[in-house]
């Protein structure tokens, strides 16, 4: 029986460059789409799929902030509750609980495969999920419980695909397809960011990951891959044929909040599941783009 994933690490130490000057002061999981920041999202996304320890690879300047974020402090809980306790109950719900949250500083910015292994001593012996904060995921079920299902029947490594337009492979992860029933895809191969000619398909992994411990043999090695960096991807691929590996297609919208156009598009997006809103804004768009 495949052992139960219960650790998560959400890679953070970005600069969020796309977005300055915004990203200056605030660190880019902390903007918001609508009212929660976007680390809220994937926090949310991780507990609903029975993510029990949340570890973050953070840069040198957003560890206070995180903290700040998912530890309600006594001054300002005492603040709300003179107002209106119903707003610390809400505070308290989305709150992972005491001693499950845990940062590990990346000190240098080597690369996405670099991250993932600052956690390795936190993670162990076990299966443990990756989320990348940009990709905002709206599936439902929400897109890593169905991964970590999956894991759960296969016990081999599973990645989050989509279809993208062969021009954009250059910017992802690529899979070499086996087996494919449109859901489920067997990885065969993996390659970062390849070229669109030699992109051996257009189905691509976006930020969810399901791994087994055995990535961190691999990342220990430190080779460079794309862009110079240490890969996940590169990683990842020297699994394959070792342990089953499959890419999920999860359904719903991902939305690239690591681009600007992606990030208004949630903004928009999560903006009109709120009844108190919609209406309003449909009016305001119709309008405005009838100008
Ligand atoms: C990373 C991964 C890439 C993946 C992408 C998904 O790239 O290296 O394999 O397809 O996330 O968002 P990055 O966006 O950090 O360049």
């Amino acid at each position: 029986m495949a052992k139960a994933v219960r650790k998560a690490i959400f890679p953070v130490a970005g600069l969020g460059t796309r977005f300055l000057p915004a990203t200056k002061a605030v660190p880019k999981e902390m903007l918001p789409v609508v009212d929660r920041p976007l680390i809220d999202y994937a926090v949310s996304e991780a507990r609903a799929a029975g993510i029990d320890t949340f570890i973050f690879i953070t840069g040198p300047r957003n560890e206070p902030m995180l903290r700040a974020h998912f530890e309600l402090v006594a001054s300002l809980e005492a603040e709300l509750n003179a107002k209106d306790p119903k707003l610390v109950t809400m505070l308290r719900e989305m709150e992972p609980p005491r001693g499950s949250v845990h940062c590990v500083h990346q000190d240098r910015p080597l690369g996405l495969g670099h991250a993932v292994n600052c956690a390795r001593d936190l993670i162990g012996d076990e299966p443990f999920a990756v989320l990348l904060p940009d990709d905002l995921m709206d599936c439902n079920p929400p897109a890593l419980a169905q991964m970590v299902a999956l894991h759960g029947k296969t016990g081999g490594n599973v990645v989050a695909v989509e279809e993208v337009p062969r021009e954009l492979t250059r910017r992802y992860g690529v899979l070499d397809v086996g087996v494919d029933d449109g859901h489920m895809a067997e990885v065969k191969g993996l390659v970062e960011k390849p070229e669109p000619e030699k992109a051996p398909s257009t189905l691509t992994v976006i930020g969810r990951y399901v791994l087994l411990p055995e990535v961190f043999e691999h990342l220990a090695l430190r080779q460079r891959g794309a862009g110079g960096e240490i890969q996940l991807t590169d990683a990842m691929a020297k699994m394959i044929g070792h342990a089953p590996f499959h890419g999920l297609r999860c359904g719903g919208h991902r939305y690239d909040c690591g681009s600007r156009v992606g990030f208004v598009e949630a903004q928009l997006a999560f903006a009109m599941k709120d009844d108190a809103m919609r209406d309003r804004l449909r009016d305001y768009m119709r309008r405005t783009s009838a100008e």
